[in-house]
């Protein structure tokens, strides 16, 4: 069984389809404790629905970054996690952080990678004109948004989408996409080689 942490700042859509899909027996893991940088943060309310362990922490009670993720590796090692889970959390993990979870964290991005990092991928991809963007499911390295991608999914770029047309169309692809990801990871079906993800194959 995986146990996972899932780090969530704002209304933690993506955190519930991965516990509705972990409550249907799709996903051999287990969510230990949702952590959220946000004491408004719809996903700590999920969490409290669902009977998650939550905690809220502000990072301005902490004199330095590493102070503050020095908080979140022990919090981490209390539950025994294996996976961290990025969903909407908006910071950025120190390399220490990451090098302490190295291949071990996720996250999501609504752009197709390496295309429209940062944040507003959906507007920066409605002002470059492309006709095809989606999501990205990826391995968090040092880089923003740069890691090995695991999966990723396409969606089409109407002519008169606004920015959250876009994005709603996107978010559905995120809620399938991201609990695939997280089973394959649960189900040891994945390896990285340098950049490249490989998915095992069933041999039958
Ligand atoms: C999603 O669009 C995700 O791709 C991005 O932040 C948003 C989080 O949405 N990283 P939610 O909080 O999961 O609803």
């Amino acid at each position: 069984m995986l146990n996972i942490a899932v780090f969530a700042s704002g209304r933690g859509s993506n955190f519930q389809s991965i516990i509705d899909s972990i409550k249907a027996g799709e996903i051999p893991a287990e969510i230990k404790i949702l952590v959220s940088d946000t004491q408004t943060a719809g996903a700590l309310k999920r969490a409290e629905r669902e009977d998650i362990e939550n905690i809220y922490i502000n990072p301005d009670h902490f004199e330095t970054k590493k102070d503050y993720e020095e908080e979140l590796l022990s919090i981490l090692e209390g539950v025994n996690t294996d996976l961290v889970v990025l969903a909407g959390y908006m910071r950025i993990l120190s390399p220490l952080f990451v090098k302490h979870f190295k291949n071990r964290i996720v996250n999501i991005h609504p752009s197709l990678l390496p295309a429209f990092r940062g944040l507003d991928a959906q507007k920066q991809a409605l002002d470059y004109g492309v006709k095809h963007s989606g999501c990205t499911v990826h391995f968090v390295d040092q880089g923003m948004d740069t890691g090995p991608i695991i999966m990723q999914a396409v969606v089409p770029v109407k002519q008169d989408d606004s920015a959250d047309d876009l994005a709603a169309r996107i978010l559905k692809e995120e809620h399938r996409i991201y609990p695939e990801s997280i089973k394959l990871i649960a189900e040891d079906k994945i390896t990285i080689e340098g950049r490249k993800v490989k998915i095992l194959k069933e041999e039958n």
